[in-house]
């Protein structure tokens, strides 16, 4: 199959799923999820959905517990994604899950999607197939009209069956909470789970006091982050940018030597990690262009720099 080849090589291929179309690539790697971003042009990095085609390939990217495990067996493959934390050794891109610790995975039941990921032998992050701030794509001429440039291929196989996006349900939190409805209703869930579900998205202000156990986990750095650095301190880690780089001793890692922002997405979260990991107590960032991606690259760091609650500050929730 020519797409599953196209998608190996990291390009974008649109396909058919019984909810929209889908605007596929390779989840496990960077650089491809970058590129989806790059075409939708989102100021901002939202998490994509996972697309697998069997169960055991959903729990070896996220932990299913048993309300995620009876949802998953009851409306799989169908038009349900189920947000879950990703498994410690997560092969899938850390900006497909916008640098969340949560993962959202969906196997859809249309025939064409379901054999593109089998052929591609690997699981296909999809928004859906349209700008941001579009209408989401039911044809492949939708498709075509909004992100034809960006693409590879577009696998069309005719109108989808659905035509809205599919339901989000978070099993992160007890009772789990609806997301974003859709053709499988908050009722159809609550009837399999016998208790019904919480209602619409978490917050993620940083004002909003965030429950333990709550989905926007984002993921922060340990170290603090000092934005738009040109002269580095000697105990800072230094994420760096560009090709004019100042002279650091201790640990550097850099976005994009040639200014690549799509390339400097791809690197952004798997970097902060490694930074992090090196025990450092400041990273400091160079400053990147507000231009592209870079938007919303600026808008994550600002995200990862704001002041949060210290860990361990009691919750009037309680340890959820
Ligand atoms: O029907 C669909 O779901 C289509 C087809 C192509 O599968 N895809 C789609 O993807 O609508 P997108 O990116 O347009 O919507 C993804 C939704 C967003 O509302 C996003 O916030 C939510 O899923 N989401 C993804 N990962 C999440 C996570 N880790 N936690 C919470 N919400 C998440
Ligand atoms: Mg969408």
């Amino acid at each position: 199959m020519q797409a599953a080849a196209t998608l190996r090589r990291g390009e974008l291929v649109a396909f058919p799923t019984e909810t929209v179309y889908g605007l596929g690539a390779d989840a496990t790697s960077d650089s491809a999820v970058a590129a989806i971003f790059a075409a939708k042009d989102r100021p901002r990095f939202n998490p994509l959905i996972v697309h697998v085609s069997d169960i055991s390939s959903a729990r070896a990217i996220g932990r299913f517990n048993a309300t995620a495990l009876r949802l998953a067996e009851q409306f799989w493959p169908g038009p349900l994604t189920l947000v879950v934390s990703r498994t410690p050794n997560c092969p899938i891109s850390l900006l497909a899950s916008a640098g969340l610790s949560s993962i959202a995975i969906r196997i859809p039941s249309h025939p064409t999607a379901r054999r593109l990921i089998e052929a591609a032998g690997r699981p296909l992050a999809a928004p859906s197939a349209n700008r941001s701030g579009t209408l989401s794509p039911t044809r492949a001429e939708h498709v075509r009209t909004s992100l034809g440039k960006h693409l590879a291929m577009i696998l069309d196989d005719g109108p989808v069956p659905l035509g809205i996006e599919s339901t989000v349900i978070s099993c992160l939190e007890e009772p789990p909470r609806l997301l974003r409805p859709g053709s499988i209703s908050g009722e159809a869930a609550a009837s399999l789970l016998e208790r019904p579900l919480r209602k619409g998205p978490v917050s993620d202000s940083p004002e909003t006091p965030i429950a333990p156990g709550q989905m926007l986990s984002h993921y922060a750095p340990n170290a603090r982050l000092r934005l738009n650095v040109d002269r580095p301190r000697a105990e800072e880690a230094l994420l760096a940018f560009g090709a004019d780089t100042p002279r650091h001793e201790g640990p550097m890692l850099n976005l994009s030597r040639t200014g690549d922002l799509v390339e400097a997405a791809a690197n952004l979260f798997a970097m902060l990690h490694d930074l992090d990991k090196s025990g450092v107590a400041e990273i400091a960032v160079m400053p990147i262009p507000h231009e592209g991606l870079g938007e919303a690259i600026n808008d994550r760091l600002a995200r990862a720099a704001a002041p949060r609650p210290a860990l361990g500050t009691p919750s009037p929730q309680g340890i959820g």
